[in-house]
């Protein structure tokens, strides 16, 4: 009996010492700081949607971008000028990430009530989970404690973000160098039951693969030629573009997935199970989401006295 509870003992303390090894973020960092950081950031993101509701796939891609280059730092955010190259022009990010107006409104808002307090990295994260909340889909507590960079790379920007041209292999490298599993990559891939993709980004899956719907792709080429129209919208959920649930994952199992990549998730591979399992179980969806958006928003984050707390979030202090 003694032996037994030793045992269940140490597995209780191993577990909890693989979950807080993450990082050294916690939900309630600005509890004495800045008590209203959180509601600062849901007030921004909800006038931004009401405004248009595109804009919350836009955060929520936003926070994404940012993760996967040298983890969380808030480097996406920095503005080129003639002696500072960044990311955003990168090429995966360049006429293509948006919202930076609404983290800068944000922004002066938090500077207004804790002045150098809350990071423009946690801004993303909060932002990014209170847009998949308002649009429909599931919270988490968000952590925080993230501090911004000093300095942002372009040549990681344009090697780190995963291509909508890659198949299911390199998109499954292109996650486990972040550290995130097939079981991250496919639920997270769910983000694309919003926004909107430009035709250059799915021009190649609706001509050259034969792993999509015949009628899909006629349709779609009608609106996006082989040449020309590059910035040319569809949406990446054809069926609720604004709406975060489980459609995006219906629309693979009609092999209706707008990019390349979003349709290698069912194409014959590990992956198809999780598609299968998210489309018929919006709740397993949601629960594995949240658990993935907290593990990719614990990517290399600045801590200690590591970065800075950026004043305006498109320049280095
Ligand atoms: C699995 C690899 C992924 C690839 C290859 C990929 C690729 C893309 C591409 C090409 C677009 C359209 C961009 C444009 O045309 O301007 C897009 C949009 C989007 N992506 Fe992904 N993505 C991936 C994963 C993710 C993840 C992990 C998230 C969030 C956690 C995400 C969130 C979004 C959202 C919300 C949009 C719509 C943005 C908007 O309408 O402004 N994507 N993605
Ligand atoms: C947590 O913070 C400590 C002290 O700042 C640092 O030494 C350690 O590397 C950090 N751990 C992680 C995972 O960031
Ligand atoms: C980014 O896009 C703009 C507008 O299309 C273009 O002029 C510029 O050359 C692009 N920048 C890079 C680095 O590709
Ligand atoms: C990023 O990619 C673009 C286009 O392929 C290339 O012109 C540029 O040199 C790359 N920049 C770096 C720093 O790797
Ligand atoms: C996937 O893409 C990589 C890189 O382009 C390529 O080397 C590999 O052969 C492809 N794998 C399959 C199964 O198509
Ligand atoms: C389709 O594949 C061919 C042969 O690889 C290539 O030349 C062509 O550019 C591709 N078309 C599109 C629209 O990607
Ligand atoms: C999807 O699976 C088919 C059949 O296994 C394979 O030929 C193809 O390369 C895969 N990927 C794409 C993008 O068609
Ligand atoms: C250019 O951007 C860098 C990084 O944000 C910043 O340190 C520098 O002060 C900027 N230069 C000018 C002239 O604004």
């Amino acid at each position: 009996m003694t032996s037994y509870l030793l045992i269940l003992l140490i597995f209780i303390v191993a577990d909890a010492s693989v979950e807080g090894s993450h990082d050294n973020l916690s939900s309630n960092y600005y509890k004495s700081t800045c008590p209203k950081v959180l509601s600062i950031v849901k007030a921004g993101v909800a006038a931004a949607i009401k405004k248009e509701p595109r804009m919350g796939a836009s955060l929520l891609r936003l926070h994404f971008h940012d993760c996967f280059v040298n983890g969380c730092d808030g480097s996406i955010l920095l503005d080129d000028n003639a002696t500072f190259i960044g990311e955003k022009t990168a090429v995966p990010n360049n006429n293509s990430v948006r919202g930076f107006h609404v983290v800068d409104d944000i922004k002066a808002k938090l500077e207004k009530a804790c002045p150098g307090v809350v990071s423009c990295a946690d801004i993303l994260a909060i932002a990014a989970r209170d847009s998949t909340v308002i649009l429909g889909g599931p919270s988490w507590k968000v952590k925080l404690g993230r501090r911004d960079s000093i300095t942002a790379s372009r040549a990681a920007a344009n090697n780190s973000i995963p291509a909508p041209t890659f198949n299911i292999s390199a998109l499954l490298s292109s996650f486990a160098a972040q550290g995130l599993s097939l079981k991250d990559l496919v639920a997270l891939s769910g983000s694309h039951t919003i926004g909107l993709a430009r035709c250059t980004t799915f021009r190649t899956h609706i001509y050259n693969d034969s792993n999509i719907d015949a009628s899909f792709a006629k349709s779609l080429q009608r609106k996006c030629p082989k040449s020309g129209k590059d910035n040319v919208h569809q949406p990446l959920d054809f069926q609720t573009p604004t709406s975060f649930d489980n459609l995006y994952f219906h629309n693979l199992l009609k092999m209706k997935g707008l990019l390349r990549s979003d349709q290698e998730l069912f194409n014959g591979s590990s992956a198809d199970f999780l598609v299968k399992k998210y489309a018929a179980d919006t709740s397993e969806f949601f629960k594995h989401f949240a658990k993935s958006m907290i593990k990719m928003g614990n990517i290399k984050p600045l801590t200690g006295s590591s970065g800075e707390i950026r004043s305006n979030c498109r320049k280095v202090n």
